[in-house]
């Protein structure tokens, strides 16, 4: 069976194919197929907007969608930016220009503990829905480093690591990324689902 990506993302596409295809999972982009709608991402939390991808995307494909809702918990932040990372500091910024944001912030404390969460939401053209998801937990670095990854790599640090995640190979990060950890239960999910 093939199946779709919702996303337009990227940075998440390329992590997406390379361990859905590494486990022999077909995947389409939806811009590969011409599917331009934009989805409203109006849930408070990151299983609710995957859904609203993945049903919107499914809708309009009439294929199997998987949806990634992802984002960066920061404890001394109460949580934020959470479900609005992509938007943090402004709609505007560039992603450079967020980790500045980020890192004016976290001036304020000497807390910098934080998770990067991703669920993974697939919608089925029958109805049917798969989810999962993955956490990966580290700390905030004092200052951007690496040119790897995508958004807020360069100033997260995954626990047992110097590294920000921006100098991690993509092998390294989606072995332990809250993406790789949220496909990898979401194929042993479709696997049994398909038993
Ligand atoms: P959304 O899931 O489209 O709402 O966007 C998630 C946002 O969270 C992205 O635009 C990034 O800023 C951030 N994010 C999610 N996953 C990652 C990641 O693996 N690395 C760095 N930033 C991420």
């Amino acid at each position: 069976m093939r199946y779709i990506l919702a996303t337009a993302n990227p940075g998440k596409i390329k992590e997406m194919r390379d361990i859905l295809s590494g486990l022999g999972i077909e995947v389409v982009t939806r811009d590969g197929l011409g599917i331009q709608i934009a989805v409203e991402e109006t849930g408070t939390t990151f299983y609710e907007n995957a859904k609203l991808k993945a049903e919107a995307i499914c809708a309009a494909s009439k294929m199997p969608s998987i949806a990634d809702d992802s984002g960066l918990v920061v404890e001394a932040l109460d949580g934020r930016p959470g479900v609005y990372s992509s938007s943090y500091g402004g709609e505007a910024l560039t992603a450079e220009q967020r980790c500045m944001f980020l890192l004016d912030e976290m001036k304020k404390t000497e807390q910098r503990r934080a998770k990067f969460v991703c669920n993974i939401v697939c919608v089925f053209p029958d109805g049917n829905i798969l989810s999962a998801a993955g956490e990966c937990n580290g700390t905030i670095s004092t200052e951007i480093k690496g040119v790897r990854g995508f958004g807020y790599d360069p100033v997260f640090v995954p626990d047992g690591y110097i590294k920000t995640m921006a100098e991690l190979s993509s092998e390294e990060k989606n072995a332990i990324s809250h993406r790789g950890k949220a496909l990898l239960e979401f194929i042993s999910k479709l696997k049994e689902k398909c038993v």
